[in-house]
């Protein structure tokens, strides 16, 4: 039976989890906290705190007779400052390839790290500089990662069950529609990164490459508010200037998934709407 490390069981750590196990592997998960560990404990597969920023605990539950096939790197700084993104993902990365060598790795990266402002398309070839430390740190972590022969999966703005950033901000009544600041917004649907996770860790090896994980349909922003607006019944965002910093830069970019559609990956959810529709709404808890 294969073996996977899901370092990071989170929102998307753990539906790829659960992906694995129901596929026949035998899965490993760790969060950072005992409560989220505890939280994960009616899983069928095993679920421990380790915090992979610190060697010893990365050491101490990977004895060298582990047997992982393969590890996905997916813990979050969640935000977080940048000595948080130097510790999770750099740190954590280096103490995980340290320890598990020659192994099919993954590092679940952002397409943050493009930081193109005219609205073009991307791809995995494109130029990337992030203008901020934070996606800097993103790319050293990816450049070690490649190094060394993992992967890495640069994810879109995720949403699904219960998450949508866009969806929380236009319920809370603070999305605001800036026409001469309107921007292309780039996601992708939980379950499909599990499914792209899954097709890149149990085929062939691929060694040191990158894809990006998103939809087939970046939207304008406004466009998609104004699509919550009507599917919602409720009013549009007001039309004004937005002056919060955004949290993915100031970045207008489609990013392409043509790359990992190539190796056979199809979104379940191809656009924001058709997963919004399908899975979403029906159970979206708003909580202010
Ligand atoms: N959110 C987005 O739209 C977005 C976009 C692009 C890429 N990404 C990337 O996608 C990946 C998955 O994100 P997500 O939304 O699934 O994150 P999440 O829901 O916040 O889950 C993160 C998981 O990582 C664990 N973790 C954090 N620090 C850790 C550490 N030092 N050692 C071990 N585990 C640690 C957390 O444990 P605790 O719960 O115990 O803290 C949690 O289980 C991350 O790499 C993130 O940067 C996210």
């Amino acid at each position: 039976m294969p073996r996977i490390l899901i370092a990071g069981c989170g929102y998307v750590g753990h539906a790829t989890a659960d992906l694995f196990h129901a596929a026949g592997w035998a899965v490993e998960g760790w969060t950072r906290s005992a409560t989220s560990a505890a939280r994960l404990s009616t899983k069928p597969y095993r679920v421990c705190r380790v915090d992979i920023s610190e060697q010893t605990q990365v050491l101490a539950h990977t004895p060298a007779d582990a047997g992982f096939d393969a590890v996905i790197h997916c813990a979050s700084s969640r935000g977080g400052g940048v000595e948080s993104y130097r510790q999770i993902y750099l740190h954590g990365a280096r103490n995980l390839l340290d320890r598990i060598v020659g192994k099919n790795m993954l590092f679940t990266s952002s397409t943050s790290v493009y930081a193109q402002r005219d609205g073009s398309w991307v791809t995995e070839e494109s130029e990337t500089e992030p203008p901020r430390e934070t996606g800097r740190i993103l790319l050293e972590t990816e450049k070690m990662m490649l190094d060394r022969g993992g992967m890495v999966a640069r994810l879109a703005g995720i949403y699904g069950p219960g998450r949508s950033g866009l969806l929380t901000k236009f319920l809370a009544g603070t999305a605001i529609i800036d026409p001469e600041n309107d921007r292309f917004v780039n996601q992708v649907h939980r379950d499909d990164i599990a499914a792209a996770l899954f097709l890149l860790l149990s085929g062939e090896a691929r060694d040191a490459q990158i894809y990006n994980v998103v939809d087939d349909q970046p939207i304008l922003q406004s466009e998609c508010y104004r699509w919550l607006a009507q599917r919602l019944n409720r009013l549009a965002p007001p039309i004004g200037k937005s002056n919060r910093q955004r949290k993915r830069g100031d970045s207008n970019k489609r990013v392409s998934n043509a790359k990992l559609r190539r190796l056979g990956w199809v979104p379940r959810y191809a656009t924001f709407a058709e997963g919004m529709e399908k899975n979403v709404l029906p159970s979206f808890v708003y909580r202010s």
